[in-house]
């Protein structure tokens, strides 16, 4: 059974919205009959001409709403107890995830973005510091922890904000949270209200997504070039959004900065509307060529920048600990809110990067892996190049922890699917796509790779596998 299907781009609604409400549609008047098997994700993506993940988007919506059910390899389903009155054609601001990649073993896997140098962490110091937390904590470390966090870390975080990112805050405006998502549940339990708009970058970080999807907001995917978010476009779409979500200083994923006149106009557009912009700092301290950028929330004259910068990349992902800087109107509104939410981080954790940051072994870690990147980076580089050519376009950004590859030509799904296959953890560019026809590319992470010789072996193994 084939759900007639024709691309409306210039619809606010995206893609993947029209495609679930397609069936949805086709469900209520009959035409989809319970128990009808539905076509693959893939068979529809190349049907229609969209990016697989759009379609998958679409499919997790309506199975997660009842209206199909996923049979594995006997294919997805239309519910069989499901009657049309069951479904009808209602346009529900809601929508669903798309391509998640999840590696999490117990090593990083060959060319693995996201994950910072984990065989450079100084481990010793670590476990130094954390025993003396330890061992010098009273009974304090022992009862329920500040709900906005440990007072000495959020002073510290604000300290390092100023000097490094040229935020000016006062350490009561910092709330430690459990990873970036946790900010973004803060945020819009705080913030947030059904069926908010909200600016997504496209591509864009499918975490975000997932996290703001769930809070009830309607995203507007706005397009992003060698500038950036692309501003103009995000007040053609959604003028009162309430919401932008942005990767200032790397784009997640293209590596781009966003310029600025464009940060400008970012701002000039939230102090117009009373709009939020949450600000994603995630990895700006590595930067390889020019002068490290300040955080758009320095231009933040009118407090409508919601800042977010996670432990994960500078120091280890499995410490769970990131924060966020808020305006300082909205302090309080923040706390009563970390407190419903029980937003409590592990004191010993938390009292250890405190000492971590407080004694100069950050900035000198900092200092060290910037150097072990920057080699790195350019070992991946010259390996595929010299294995590959003119076939990868590498755009090698100033800064971040990955490189993106454009393919001249092929599907990057299927590419990434055959190098998964073999334990090379590449990503497919196509899949951090929403909506718009998206560029073909490899999302490639360089952080892990110990030698030239190893990025020279690795890259050679990639060309055999993609052929
Ligand atoms: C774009 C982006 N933002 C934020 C984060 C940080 O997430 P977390 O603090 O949950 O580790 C990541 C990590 O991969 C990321 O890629």
């Amino acid at each position: 059974m084939m759900i007639p299907f024709e691309l409306d781009r210039s619809q606010s609604a995206p893609i993947y919205r029209q495609l679930y409400q397609r069936f949805r549609e086709s469900i209520a008047d009959g035409r989809l009959r319970p128990g009808d098997r539905v076509p693959a994700v893939r068979a529809l993506a190349a049907e229609l001409n969209l990016a697989r993940g759009t379609v998958d988007a679409a499919y997790q919506l309506l199975i997660g709403e009842g209206y199909l059910i996923a049979r594995g390899a006997a294919g997805t389903v239309v519910t069989p107890q499901l009657t049309p009155a069951a479904a009808p054609p209602v346009r529900t601001p809601v929508t669903s995830p798309t391509y998640q990649a999840t590696h999490s073993g117990t090593q990083p896997l060959a060319l693995q973005m996201g994950l910072p140098a984990l065989d450079a962490f100084p481990r010793k110091l670590w476990t130094r510091l954390a025993g003396r937390q330890l061992r010098q904590s009273g009974l304090e470390g022992l009862v329920y922890p500040d709900s906005r966090g440990y007072a000495p870390l959020r002073a510290a975080i604000a300290a390092y904000l100023g000097i490094s990112r040229g935020i000016t805050c006062h350490p009561d405006q910092v709330f430690v949270c459990a990873g970036y998502r946790a900010c973004l549940d803060l945020i819009s339990h705080t913030l947030m209200r059904q069926g908010d708009s909200c600016w997504l970058e496209e591509p864009g970080y499918f975490m975000a997504r997932h996290a703001l999807l769930e809070a009830g907001a309607q995203l507007v995917p706005v397009p992003v070039d060698d500038q950036g978010l692309d501003v103009a476009q995000g007040i053609a779409r959604a003028p009162d959004a309430r919401f932008a979500v942005v990767t200032p200083t790397h784009q997640s994923p293209l590596g781009v900065s966003l310029s600025l006149p464009r940060r400008l106009a970012l701002l000039e557009w939230a102090n117009r509307q009373g709009s939020w912009i949450i600000e994603d700092d995630y990895d700006s301290e590595y930067r390889y060529q020019g002068k490290p950028l300040p955080a758009l929330k320095s231009l933040d004259q009118q407090g409508r920048v919601l800042y977010a910068g996670t432990f994960s990349k500078v120091l280890f992902p499995g410490l769970r600990l990131a924060y966020l800087v808020v305006p300082a109107e909205q302090t309080r509104a923040f706390a009563r809110q970390a407190d419903r939410l029980h937003n409590h981080c592990p004191q010993l954790l938390q009292a250890t990067v405190s000492a971590f940051l407080n004694e100069g072994h950050f900035a000198r870690h900092l200092k060290k892996m910037r150097s072990l990147y920057a080699r790195r980076r350019q070992w991946l580089i010259d390996a595929l190049q010299q294995h590959f050519g003119e076939r990868l376009r590498i755009n090698a950004q100033a800064g971040g922890m990955h490189l993106v590859a454009g393919l001249r030509e092929g599907n990057d799904l299927e590419l990434v699917q055959r190098a998964q296959a073999v334990g090379i953890a590449i990503e497919p560019l196509s899949q951090w796509y929403l909506e718009a026809k998206p560029h073909h590319g490899l999302v490639i992470g360089f952080t892990n790779i110990a030698s030239a010789e190893q990025a020279s072996a690795v890259a050679l193994r990639l060309v055999q596998v993609l052929g």
